[in-house]
């Protein structure tokens, strides 16, 4: 099985140096830059806004995979997207029209991408699945980094990967919280290509990150 992609989150990066931490994890490996966007009311956390990631643009040229955890969301698409999104991901709990919602995404040029909450049943991909380029499985509740991974979450993952193996498109199926080593393996045996880590990739400073990125890819 191919590594999965490592997906960094920006939440446990150094606020007071981000665009030095991006670079520093940008040369360390990561595959993508995730950045976690939180407004204090769809979940119990304030975070960034669009301006930051307008700023931390140049600072990485791969993919910014921007997780919106704010509702409503729909006013706030085209703000990520002049910003340098490429993946925009929104929760289908932070809008009335989730379909619609992707649609504009779509419609300004990005990727779009479904976040299920622990609770939310893969049941609601049915007919939303056709449109998307992600999946992402929330194996933490939305709001905090630095939390214990739900493993019910890996039975939601194999039905993810077989529905999404079932429309023959290439969808990319991501997971985001309590990633470690021994969670990133159950996580791709599940079917899991992108593997979004906060914790583990910048614990220990840049001297490490080289190595947490390596570790979460299964190269140790
Ligand atoms: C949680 C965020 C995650 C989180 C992951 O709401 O979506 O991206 O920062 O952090 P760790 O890897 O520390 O669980
Ligand atoms: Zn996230």
């Amino acid at each position: 099985m191919a590594a999965p992609l490592i997906a960094p989150s920006i939440l446990s990066a150094d606020f007071a140096r981000l665009g030095e931490d991006v670079r520093a994890i940008d040369a360390a490996g990561a595959d993508w830059i995730h950045i976690d966007v939180m407004d204090g009311h769809f979940v119990p956390n304030l975070t960034i806004g669009p301006a930051v990631v307008k700023a931390l643009r140049p600072h990485s040229a791969k993919p910014f995979d921007v997780h919106l955890m704010i509702s409503p969301v729909d006013s706030y698409l085209e703000a990520f997207a002049a910003a340098g999104a490429d993946i925009i991901t929104v929760h289908p709990e932070a809008g009335p029209h989730i379909h619609r919602t992707v649609q504009a995404i779509h419609g300004l040029g990005k990727k779009a991408g479904i976040a299920l909450n622990p609770a939310t049943p893969a049941k609601m991909l049915d007919y939303l699945i056709d449109d998307l380029d992600l999946v992402l499985v929330m194996s933490v509740n939305p709001g905090f980094g630095g939390q214990s991974f739900i493993a019910s979450q890996l039975r939601k993952i194999e039905a993810v990967r077989k529905m999404i193996d079932k429309t023959g498109r290439a969808i990319h199926l991501e997971v985001d919280g309590g990633i470690d080593a021994a969670t990133a393996r159950q996580c791709s045996d599940a079917g899991a290509d992108v593997l979004v880590a906060g914790t583990a990739s910048f614990k220990g400073g840049a001297d490490c990150y080289a190595a947490n990125i390596a570790a979460l890819k299964g190269a140790d």
